[in-house]
Order: structure tokens, then C-alpha cells, then sequence
């Protein structure tokens, strides 16, 4: 009973219940996690992707691109074929091979030869470098995981305080490979599916995904949404939170995000550059595709063009589904016919095998679908014709009928007979120069259901609005402007949700799997989490993944109703039909009355709305676990035993890339600190003789904006370290971590040790990650070598390699502060149960190498941090995500208000963790997302917690 005065206590039953969709049935192999790299042996050499040769550019009988020998192989071919009797068949296909042994051509028989040798002398669309550029190499790396993340993992350790082992590692979705395993079986065992947020080129992890994973063949839908290979030189997002940024003085919302602000001027031939980076990544997509998958790529007018050339290439032209025109913008623009649409170009790679699902959208009379409904049937039943929908829904009384005269005749032949003429209110009607779509009994069924009106000298079919309340959508959207007021863009480039949902709803079913190469702010992963695909989503930059990465993990859904629970979405969502009190239909199913049901006597044909699944009240369904995956590290070491992978050579491939990183530094040698301080180098050059240094260099300072004197940096340092030498005579040391690793203790220990031995005034240690402890004796490095160190972070973009040619400044090199972090005991122990604990992020030191000081950040200034109550020293598991001063969990905490209080969710938008039992590993793990995305980690013993 309840008590009087208070509410009545919700019962667990009444509570709103937190829950994810599982794809119990899909499987992938096992990844590493990341830390297990240095020991990670399963090595591949790169891969070498051909263009079909038949599609070379330039078609030059010079024997220069194999174009001649091509040509005499295929008339080889037809001579053979066509002694052969029809339908001219070799017996097994014949092949042409190239010098390296790969097949360039393979004829089957005489047609097939024709068609090849007529493909040679189609028109192409050539640009600079292609023709050099008939096969390239990418490396195949494999993806080591980063992070797991579950949001109900986050909810379960707010609720129960519990520590990690005992619920959450099934709620991450975690395998929990042994070491050994991960080292030597990775690749081998298949684990259950969980989606995937990937860290990296896009060529180079489709190309890991393609031969590490064995997924080609696999992928249902690609949704791809690259730079729109316009303005160059244009801006992007830098900042998590920032999304204000103009390009040049043009008002128009940039399309080039952060990738291309460090490539702005990388896209050294300009288009040119950017069809050849297209062109090869739609190559790897297409190996991806399903035989019944489809491709989206999202343009804009400037390029659709060529991209649709490309892709006709790619995907041969009849591979081309359709293009789709959508609406961006409502505002005009410029002087002339104002452009407000993108496009996007959908290709499949098959059409006879193509999965479609029709879409099908509400008929609204008098607009599209709904035209020529000018007649209404009255409640007397009397009928009448209005003229117009609008003349007709200002007049008509309550209780009447919507409908629409449609013919009754066809130009074919009659089904089952033909009537000569019919009689039908004391009236006899031919059906003129053609046939009655029906039977005479047809066309008496159709008068008994009054389906017939008499207009002049002609019988027509009485079509009613609601036969058939909904009607195929077309390849033309208007719904798809993101207005002011619609849930905030969080990217800069941000696509419509709409645009996504439309193509994964067309293309796919539930349980599918779904990619997106251009990951953004996540919106295909979004669109494909609530629709019940897999996902895996991909970006260059860390700054969209932190934005993705969010909104997944505090992202609300409705529960579609599943037709076999224990099977997860890829049995199918339950789809009803239901009527609302207006007689409406509203539900997944609806009736299609037609004139042949009638006719024949038949009950109508149902369809069913994909987007309109029966949904359940009472769950709040949260995305599934998720995991943030890298190609990056693989450790300093990786190459040092080559034994066994016949790989490329080391050393070399180290040099060739020292050599790039030292040219990126001299034309963008300013390092980032943060709050708009900046170091430059100056005269950056290889030293003399050295072991393990990279570089050398001198130290200019400036600050917001102003460039103190070398000689104040030089005093300042002098005066912090007496026994220095002024920077002029005494430069500061760098070394490069690796290529495509993270940065590993004994690099820092070999690099500190050379730069105290040749008394250099500092060490810089600049990598694309940095392992925790080699991160700690940078940080220590002062007073355990006694050169004081500094790491800075290398935008990972920098990993993509060819278009590197031509850069200049921007945030390439950013300095990275090392989260404070204080690990306190939560009250004592209670009797069987272990201690609690509680983790306060007091901010975020960055350090400034040319005053030696330090600048403070506030925890309430960074954008994102993460805690792992139990860290394991490999893959971080996000118990508890903060989002300071954000609303980012509004809209969980709103749907499970009756749930948990307030408190709970307040840890989650604050600086302070929630109360957590300390784990099995005895430390936990805070990793800090800073404004440029970079993630900064500590690790914190449990013994060094303060009471
Ligand atoms: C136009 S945005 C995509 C926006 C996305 N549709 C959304 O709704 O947020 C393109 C994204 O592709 C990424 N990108 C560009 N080139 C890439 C590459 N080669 N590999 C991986 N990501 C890339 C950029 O960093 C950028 O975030």
C-alpha cells in the first residue's frame, strides 16, 4: 500500500528499462588489443591493387600501358573463339599475364572478347597521374582495439558500484582473449560481433579489413561522404566544441573538415589529386560489397560529374543504380539560380542480385502522391467533383470520401475476355480504342462495390485515397534540410539523419552490415545503431571519432519490436496493421486495395512499411557495445626482428620515413601548446652522428600571438638550468616515434640518454601515440636522464602518405598536457566487500617548453574524460564517460528519470567519478579527450589512493 504523502514506490516491473540489441549471430575474428603489438608477430607484407588494365587511361598501341599486348591477346581470343561452334565457348577461360605473374585479362569466349576489345576504345575520363598509376601498394596493418565502450556497462557501474569483473565485462561485449591468444591466434578464433569505430586511413583499414578480416564479400550498404573536392584551401573543425568555422569570407558551411585542414594544401594537383584519392578507395569499397550491396556517395554539384565517371569505372555503368537529389539548404544564395541540393550517387554490384526494399511515404492529397484527388464521395453518397484538392477540403463535410476517377481502359489486351461494351446505370460504355481493364464479371464486381462512375461519355474506376494511403518514394528528397531548430548539429559537416536512414532502410535489413568510410560525427553509425544493422565506421581524425564516439554512447532509441528475441535484429522487427480512432491507417502494414482485388474478388495486398516497426513501450534502448579500434600501434621494435615476415626492410622504410616527418617539421614547425601558445623550430636539421635522435633544432617562443626573443626563451631556460649553454650553441633534440606504432619506454630511455650524453637543452619525443609508460618517463625524464622532455602529439593524418607532399602550416605537432588526476578511498571497507574508490580530474597540465612552465586547464575544460575502474594495461574499458558541463546525457537521464536519481547523472556531467569497487588489477585508468581530440592517459595504483 502506499504511504500517504509520498508518491508510490515504482515497483522494478514499472521502471523504464535500459537495453541494447545484440547480433548474437554475426561473428568477426579476433583483434588484438592495443599493447600487445610489441609482440604481435602476424605480420603481411602490403598489398598491390591492379585497375583493370582495359580501362587504362590512354589508349596508346606504344605497348606503354599493355594496351597493345591486350589488344592482340583479345584478337588471339576471338580468331580461337569463333572456329569454335556457337555460342563460341573456350573450354576453360584463357588468361593474360603480366611479367609479375599477376592475370591483367581473362576472355571466357568470343562475346566476352568483343565486349573487352570494345571496352578499350570507350571514351574515359583521364587526369594527371593516372596513367602512372595502374596499381598501388598499401600497407596491411592489422587493427589492434583501444577502447570498449557500453552504455549499459556505464549505467550498471553508476547503478551497483560494483567492480568491473563481476558484471561488465559481457556488458562490453569483451571476449577476454588471453595475451597468448590475442599474440598468436588473433585473426583465428571469431568472436561475437560488436560494432566498430576505427582510428585510420580509410584505404589503409578497408585494406586490413579486406586481408587480415577476410570481410570482402561482406559489407551490405557503404554510405560514403568524403570532402566534396572543392576549395582546397579551405577550413575545418578543429575543436571538439567549436563548430564556427568560415571558410575564407565565403559564408557557405566548409565541406573540408580536419583531415583536409592538415591537407589543405596536400591535394598537391588539386582535383586532380582528389579523383585519384576516390577512385582508389572506391576500388577497396567495391571489393567490400556483397554481391546484392549497395554504395551511397554523397556530393555535391561541383564534382558529381567526375565522381559518377569514377564510379562508372569502378562499378561499370551498370552498376548504376540511380542518382538522388536532396535538399540542404532552404536559404538562397548568390546572385544567380540558388543552389540547395546535394547529391548522392548509388551504385550496387549487381542489379539483378541488388537488395531493395521500396520505401514508401504518406500520400497527403493534393501533393506529391496524392494529385488529382479532386472528388469526394458525401456522407449522402452522392458524388461530386471539387475542381481542385483545395477547393474540395474547404467545402467537403465530415464523413466523406476522398477519391480520384482513374481509367478504367488499357491499350493491352483484356484479361479473361473481351467486353464490347458495358452497361452500367441504364448507360452502355465502350471502352474505346482499347480494352476494359477487366472481365465482364470483373467489371460487375467492380459496380457492386461501387467502384464505377459514369463521367460523360466514359466509365471510370473509382479510386479512393485510402486504398492505398502511401506511395513509393522518388530520387528526389526535399524533407532533408536540417532546420535551425532540429537536434544540433554537432559536426561541421554534419549530414541530415534522414538522408543516411533512407539509404540503409533501402538497401538493407536488420542484422546487416553496413560501412562508412568518411565517419564524421557518426551519423551512418547512428542512423544504422538505431535501425539494428552493424556498423563500422571510419575517420582519419580523432576529433569527428571523440564526436561520434559521444553521441552513440549517449544516444536513445526506440525498442523495435523483434520477431525472435534470442535472434536478435537479424530476424526481423514485428510490423502490424492498426487503425487510429480517424480510421487511419498508422501501423507498419497497410492494405492495397487495387482495381484487380476487387475485380477478382480478392483480398487486398498488404505492404509493408520498413520504417514503421511495431515498438515497444518501456525500454529505452541504448546503443550495443562498441569498440574504438586503431591501425596505429605497433611499437618502435615491430621491425627490429624481420626474420620471419619478408616484409619490407626496416631501417629503410624508418628512414624514408624520418626523412618525410623531418620535411613535414621544417614547413610546419610550430608546436601547439594549447590556449594559444605556440614553440617554433628553427633550423631543424639531421645532427652529425647519432644513435638514436631523429633531429636537432633551435627554440623560438611565442605567446598568444607574440614572438618573444630567442634571446628571452634562451634566458629563461638558462636561468631554470644554469648549467645550459644558450639555445644557439646548445639546439634541442627530437626523435620520431614510429610510422605506424606508438611510442614505447625504451625509445624515450635511448633518445633521453643520447641528449643528456650531448647535453642538449631538451628533448622532444613526437609520435602518433605514446605508450603509459614511456609517456611517464617523458614526464620524468629531467631527473631520471637529466634532459627535460616534452611528447608532442603528430596528427595521425600525417600517416597518409602520398598526398603529403606540399604541406604548410596548421596543427600538425599540438603539445599535450598530462591529466591531474586524484584517486581517493571512498569511505572504509565494509565487510565483504572490497574498498570504494572515487577519481576527481582536477585538470589538465600542459606543459610549455619554452618557459619550462606549466599551463594549468581546469577539469571542467576539457570536453571529454573517461575512467576504467580496473584497467588491465591493454584495451581501456569506459566504465564511467563524463562530459563536463554538457548535456550530453540528457536525454538517457530523461528516459530513465523513475530509474536512478538525479546524483547519478550529475558524476556524469561533472568532474568527479561516481563510487567504484576497486578491481582484480589493482589500478584504474583516466584517459582525457583534449579539444583537438587528443587522448591523454594516466594510470593510478590502487595502493597510492589518499584516504
Ligand atoms: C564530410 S565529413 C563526413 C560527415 C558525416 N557524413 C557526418 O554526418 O558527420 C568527411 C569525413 O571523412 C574523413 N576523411 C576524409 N578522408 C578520409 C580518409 N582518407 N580516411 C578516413 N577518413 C577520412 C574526414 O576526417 C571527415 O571527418
Amino acid at each position: 500500500m502506499a504511504t500517504k504523502g509520498k508518491p508510490p514506490k515504482k515497483s522494478d516491473s514499472d521502471k523504464t528499462k535500459a537495453q541494447s540489441y545484440r547480433h548474437v549471430e554475426a561473428d568477426s575474428p579476433l583483434r588484438p588489443e592495443v599493447g600487445t603489438q610489441p609482440k604481435f608477430k602476424k605480420k603481411k607484407p602490403p598489398v598491390t591493387y591492379r585497375y583493370d588494365s582495359s580501362l587504362s587511361p590512354v589508349l596508346e598501341w606504344d605497348g606503354q600501358n599493355g594496351a597493345r599486348d591486350l589488344a592482340d591477346f583479345l584478337l588471339g581470343c576471338i580468331k580461337d573463339a569463333a572456329k569454335l561452334p556457337a555460342p563460341h565457348v573456350l573450354d576453360s577461360p584463357r588468361e593474360l599475364k603480366l611479367n609479375d605473374g599477376t592475370t591483367s585479362a581473362s576472355v571466357r569466349g568470343l562475346e566476352d572478347a568483343v565486349d573487352q576489345l570494345t571496352a578499350l576504345g570507350k571514351p574515359f575520363l583521364n587526369w594527371a597521374g593516372k596513367a602512372e598509376r595502374l596499381s598501388f601498394d598499401v600497407p596491411t596493418l592489422p587493427l589492434f582495439v583501444h577502447e570498449r565502450l557500453s552504455t549499459a556497462a556505464i549505467i550498471d557501474t553508476l547503478k551497483s558500484h560494483r567492480k568491473p569483473a563481476d558484471v561488465q565485462l559481457d556488458l562490453f561485449g569483451d571476449p577476454q582473449h588471453p595475451i597468448s591468444d590475442q599474440l598468436l591466434r588473433a585473426y583465428e578464433y571469431r568472436d561475437k560481433w560488436v560494432n566498430r569505430m576505427i582510428l585510420g586511413d580509410s584505404l589503409v583499414v578497408m585494406s586490413s579489413l579486406l586481408h587480415y578480416e577476410g570481410l570482402a564479400g561482406q559489407v551490405q550498404t557503404i554510405y560514403m561522404d568524403p570532402p566534396y573536392g572543392v576549395k582546397f584551401g579551405s577550413n575545418f573543425q578543429p575543436f571538439v566544441r567549436k563548430r564556427d568555422v568560415k571558410h575564407n569570407d565565403d559564408d557557405d558551411m566548409t565541406r573540408e573538415p580536419e583531415m583536409v585542414k592538415a591537407y589543405r594544401d596536400t591535394w598537391e594537383l588539386g582535383l586532380h589529386s582528389y579523383l585519384t584519392y576516390m577512385r582508389d578507395r572506391l576500388l577497396l569499397a567495391r571489393e567490400l560489397l556483397t554481391q546484392s550491396g549497395s554504395i551511397f556517395v554523397q556530393i555535391s554539384d561541383e564534382n558529381l560529374h567526375h565522381v559518377r565517371e569514377l564510379m562508372d569505372e569502378v562499378f561499370g555503368a551498370e552498376g548504376f543504380v540511380c542518382v538522388v537529389t536532396f535538399k540542404k539548404t532552404s536559404g538562397a544564395s548568390g546572385n544567380l539560380l540558388s543552389s540547395v541540393s546535394d547529391y548522392l550517387l548509388w551504385y550496387c554490384k549487381s542489379r539483378e542480385s541488388l537488395k531493395y526494399r521500396q520505401l514508401l511515404v504518406q500520400k497527403v492529397a493534393g501533393e506529391e502522391g496524392g494529385g488529382q484527388y479532386t472528388w469526394a464521395q458525401l456522407p449522402d453518397g452522392s458524388r461530386r467533383n471539387f475542381g481542385s484538392y483545395q477547393a474540395l477540403s474547404d467545402a467537403v463535410p465530415a464523413g466523406s470520401r476522398v477519391f480520384r476517377q482513374s481509367t478504367l481502359t488499357s491499350q493491352r489486351p483484356a484479361q479473361g475476355g473481351d467486353v464490347a461494351a458495358y452497361e452500367f446505370e441504364g448507360r452502355a460504355f465502350t471502352p474505346g480504342k482499347g480494352t476494359f481493364k477487366t472481365n465482364l464479371k470483373g467489371l460487375d464486381n467492380l459496380a457492386r462495390a461501387g467502384r464505377l462512375i459514369a463521367v460523360g461519355n466514359n466509365l471510370s474506376y473509382v479510386r479512393y485515397l485510402d486504398d492505398f494511403p502511401v506511395f513509393p518514394i522518388s530520387n528526389l528528397w526535399e524533407d532533408t534540410v536540417t532546420s535551425g531548430f532540429a537536434a544540433e548539429k554537432t559536426y561541421v559537416v554534419q549530414t541530415n539523419s534522414r538522408v543516411i536512414e533512407r539509404c540503409i532502410l533501402m538497401t538493407t535489413d536488420p542484422g546487416d552490415l553496413v560501412l562508412d568510410p568518411t565517419c564524421g560525427s557518426g551519423t551512418t553509425a547512428y542512423v544504422a545503431e538505431q535501425w539494428g544493422r552493424r556498423w563500422i565506421t571510419i575517420d582519419t581524425s580523432r576529433v569527428p571519432l571523440a564526436l561520434a564516439r559521444q553521441r552513440l554512447l549517449t544516444a536513445t532509441f526506440d525498442w523495435y519490436d523483434l520477431k525472435d528475441e534470442a535472434r536478435g535484429p537479424v530476424g526481423g522487427f514485428v510490423y502490424k496493421r492498426k487503425q487510429n480512432n480517424k480510421g487511419e491507417e498508422v501501423g507498419g502494414i497497410v492494405p492495397h486495395v487495387t482495381l484487380k482485388s476487387i475485380a477478382n474478388d480478392e483480398p487486398p495486398q498488404e505492404e509493408v512499411l520498413v520504417d514503421r516497426p511495431e515498438k515497444k513501450a518501456g525500454i529505452v534502448r541504448i546503443s550495443g557495445p562498441f569498440v574504438v579500434e586503431a591501425t596505429i600501434p605497433t611499437p618502435v621494435d615491430w621491425d627490429a626482428d624481420k626474420a620471419d615476415d619478408g616484409g619490407v626492410p626496416a631501417a629503410e622504410s624508418h628512414g624514408s620515413f624520418v626523412e618525410r616527418m623531418l620535411e613535414v617539421l621544417r614547413r610546419s614547425p610550430v608546436l601547439h601548446l594549447g590556449a594559444g601558445k605556440t614553440v617554433a623550430l628553427k633550423n631543424v636539421r639531421i645532427p652529425a652522428k647519432t644513435l638514436t635522435l631523429s633531429a636537432e633544432a633551435q627554440v623560438e617562443a611565442t605567446a598568444e600571438g607574440q614572438q618573444p626573443s630567442i634571446a628571452d626563451a634562451v634566458e629563461e631556460a638558462a636561468e631554470k638550468n644554469k648549467r645550459l649553454l644558450p639555445f644557439s650553441m646548445r639546439p634541442v633534440a627530437i626523435v620520431f616515434g614510429p610510422e605506424n606504432g606508438s611510442i614505447g619506454e625504451n625509445l624515450v630511455y635511448e633518445a633521453g640518454k643520447e641528449a643528456t650524453a650531448k647535453r642538449y637543452t631538451h628533448l622532444y619525443v613526437i609520435g602518433f601515440a605514446i605508450q603509459p609508460n614511456a609517456r611517464k618517463l617523458v614526464e620524468t625524464c629531467e631527473e631520471a636522464l637529466g634532459v627535460p622532455a616534452t611528447y608532442v602529439q603528430a596528427t595521425p593524418d600525417l600517416m597518409m602518405g602520398d598526398l603529403l607532399k606540399n604541406m604548410r602550416s596548421s596543427q600538425i605537432f599540438s603539445v599535450c598536457g598530462l591529466p591531474d588526476v586524484e584517486l581517493k578511498q571512498a569511505g572504509d571497507a565494509k565487510p565483504g566487500k572490497g574498498l570504494h574508490y572515487v577519481v576527481t580530474l582536477k585538470g589538465l597540465d600542459v606543459f610549455d617548453p619554452s618557459t619550462m612552465a606549466t599551463i594549468p586547464l581546469k577539469g571542467e575544460q576539457v570536453p571529454a574524460w573517461f575512467l576504467d575502474t580496473d584497467y588491465n594495461g591493454l584495451c581501456f574499458h569506459v566504465c564511467q564517460a563524463f562530459f563536463p558541463r554538457t548535456s550530453a546525457w540528457e536525454s538517457l537521464k530523461k528516459a530513465l528519470k523513475a530509474t536512478y536519481s538525479e546524483s547519478v547523472w550529475d558524476h556524469l556531467a561533472g568532474t568527479k567519478s561516481a563510487p567504484f569497487e576497486g578491481g582484480e588489477q589493482g589500478q584504474v585508468a583516466v584517459k582525457v579527450i583534449d579539444d583537438r581530440g587528443n587522448e591523454l592517459m594516466v594510470v593510478k595504483k590502487l595502493t597510492e589512493a589518499r584516504r
